[in-house]
C-alpha cells in the first residue's frame, strides 16, 4: 500500500477545489479550440450541440470521475487497483490515463507556450508573422520551456499551496481579463453580425460529424477521459457535495467558453475576417484583427496573457496525473516525480514543438502515413492531438464509464456521492445510475466508432 489516506494531501476549502478543477477544464480547449469549431461548425448549431453534450453527457460523467477519485485517493492506477487489485487487466486503463496525462501535456505545452510568446510579442518579434513564429526552432522551445518551467513550480508547490493557491490568483484575473476583452468587442463597429452567426442556431448544418466533434469538445473541455478528474476528486474531503461543486465546475467552464466566443466573433466579423479559419484562428485571425481597432495593442497583449493562464491552470492538471502515479504508486516525492517527469516531457514535447515547420521530420510526416496524413494529419502535433487528445479521450472516457458502471458498480459511486450529502435528490441519483450504465457508455461507444471510421 501506498501512502495511507490519513497522509494524503487535501483541498483546503470547497471553492479552492472549484477553482482548481474549473482551472483544470478552463484552458485552450475553450479559447483556442472551442471558438474556432464552433466557427467550422456553422456557429451557433455547433454551440447548441455542445451545450447538451456538456449538460447530458458531459456532466454526469463528471461525477462519476470525481466519485471513483474520492472513493479511492488514488491517481488512476491507483483508484482501479482499489477496486480490482494489481492483476486485472483494467489497470491498463489507468496506466492509458497516466501516459495520456504524459503525452497531452507535452503538445499542449507547445501551443501554450506560442500564446505566452504572443503575449510578449511585441518585445520578442515585433514584425514575424505566424508561420515564420511557429517555425523558428530555438524561440519555440524556449518559450515551451518557460511555461513548462511555470508548471512545475505551482506542482511542486502541492496540492493545496501551490495548485489550489494558484487557482485562486489566476482564475479571477483571467475572468477580468475576458470581461475587458468582450467590452470592447461588442463595441466594435459590425458585432452584431458575428453575435448573430455565433448565438443563432442554423439546424440544417447539424450534422453526425458535428454531433461527434462537439461530443469530444465537451470531454476535452472538461478534462475527461484520462483521469485528471479522478486525481482531482481524490484530494476531495469526504464531506464535500460531489454533484454540487462538479455542477459548478461545468457551469464556470461553460460560462467562461461562451463567453470565450463572444469576444472572439464579434471581432472577427467586424473586421471582415473569416470564422472558418480552423486551428490557427486565434493565432493568425486575431492579429489581424486586433490590428485593425483601436486599442489593438493593448487587447493582444491582454488576450494571449489570458489565453497564457488559462493553459496553466490545465497543464498543472495534466502534469499532476503523472506525479500523483508515481507519488502514490512507487512511493516518490512529489520533488522528485514533478522534476523528473518534468524532463522527460520537455523532451517529449520537442518534437511536437518542431512540428510547425522548424522541422521537416516532424512537419510532414507523410512518409510514414502517405500523402492524405493520419486521419487527416500530418504533422506531429496534430497527429498526437488526434490519436490522444481527440480519439484516445473518448476511449478513455468509454472504458472509464464502463468500469465505473459496470465493475466498481454505478450504485456504488452513488453511494459516495450521497456521502456528502447531495443536491441530488434520491430520484435523480437513480436516474443518474441508470444514465451511468445504459446511456453514457453506449453513446461513447458510438463516438469511438465515429473516430474509428475515420468520420471525422
Ligand atoms: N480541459 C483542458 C482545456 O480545455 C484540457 C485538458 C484535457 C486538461 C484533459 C486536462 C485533461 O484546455
Amino acid at each position: 500500500m501506498a501512502t495511507t489516506t490519513a497522509e494524503r494531501e487535501q483541498w483546503g476549502s470547497q471553492l479552492g477545489f472549484v477553482l482548481a478543477a474549473a482551472g483544470s477544464a478552463i484552458g485552450l480547449g475553450n479559447i483556442w479550440r472551442f471558438p474556432y469549431l464552433a466557427g467550422e461548425g456553422g456557429g451557433g448549431a455547433f454551440v447548441l450541440i455542445y451545450l447538451l453534450c456538456v449538460g447530458l453527457i458531459g456532466m454526469p460523467y463528471l461525477y462519476a470521475e470525481l466519485s471513483l477519485g474520492r472513493n479511492s485517493q488514488r491517481n488512476p492506477v491507483g483508484a482501479i487497483k482499489s477496486v480490482t487489485g494489481s492483476g486485472s487487466l483494467w489497470v491498463l486503463v489507468g496506466g492509458f490515463c497516466v501516459l495520456a496525462g504524459f503525452i497531452i501535456l507535452s503538445y499542449y505545452s507547445v501551443v501554450a507556450g506560442w500564446a505566452v510568446g504572443y503575449a510578449v510579442k511585441d518585445v520578442i518579434a515585433p514584425s514575424m508573422g505566424f508561420e515564420a513564429f511557429a517555425a523558428s526552432p530555438w524561440m519555440v522551445i524556449g518559450l515551451l520551456g518557460v511555461f513548462l518551467l511555470l508548471t512545475f513550480l505551482v506542482v511542486a508547490g502541492g496540492v493545496e499551496e501551490g495548485i489550489e493557491r494558484w487557482a485562486k490568483i489566476l482564475l479571477p484575473i483571467l475572468f477580468v481579463l475576458i470581461l475587458l476583452i468582450i467590452f470592447r468587442a461588442v463595441t466594435l463597429e459590425g458585432a452584431m453580425e458575428g453575435l448573430a452567426f455565433y448565438l443563432v442556431p442554423d439546424f440544417d448544418a447539424i450534422t453526425f460529424d458535428l454531433v461527434i466533434a462537439a461530443l469530444g469538445q465537451a470531454f476535452f473541455t472538461l478534462s475527461l477521459g484520462m483521469g485528471a478528474m479522478i486525481t482531482y476528486g481524490s484530494y476531495l474531503p469526504k464531506q464535500e457535495d460531489i454533484a454540487l461543486s462538479g455542477t459548478y465546475v461545468v457551469l464556470f467552464n461553460t460560462v467562461i467558453a461562451l463567453m470565450a466566443g463572444l469576444m472572439i466573433f464579434p471581432a472577427i466579423f467586424a473586421t471582415g475576417a473569416d470564422p472558418a479559419t480552423g486551428p490557427a484562428l486565434v493565432f493568425v485571425v486575431l492579429p489581424e484583427v486586433f490590428a485593425q481597432m483601436p486599442l489593438g495593442g493593448l487587447v493582444s497583449v491582454l488576450f494571449f496573457l489570458l489565453l497564457s493562464i488559462a493553459a496553466l491552470t490545465s497543464s498543472i492538471s495534466l502534469l499532476e496525473v503523472v506525479v500523483s502515479y508515481f507519488v502514490d504508486e512507487k512511493q516518490w516525492s512529489r520533488q522528485k516525480a514533478v522534476w523528473l517527469i518534468g524532463a522527460a516531457v520537455f523532451l517529449m514535447a520537442i518534437p511536437s514543438a518542431l512540428s510547425q515547420g522548424a522541422a521537416g521530420t516532424f512537419s510532414d510526416m507523410s512518409y510514414l502515413f502517405g500523402d492524405g496524413g493520419l486521419f487527416g494529419q500530418n504533422n506531429f502535433l496534430g497527429i498526437l492531438d488526434y490519436l490522444i487528445g481527440s480519439a484516445g479521450l473518448a476511449v478513455g472516457a468509454f472504458f472509464l464509464s464502463v468500469f465505473i458502471s459496470w465493475v466498481w458498480g454505478a450504485d456504488r459511486a452513488a453511494d459516495e456521492m450521497e456521502m456528502g450529502g447531495s443536491i441530488l435528490s434520491p430520484g435523480l441519483l437513480t436516474a443518474w445510475t441508470f444514465m451511468m450504465r445504459y446511456v453514457i457508455p453506449v453513446v461513447v461507444f458510438g463516438i469511438v466508432m465515429g473516430y474509428a471510421f475515420g468520420i471525422l
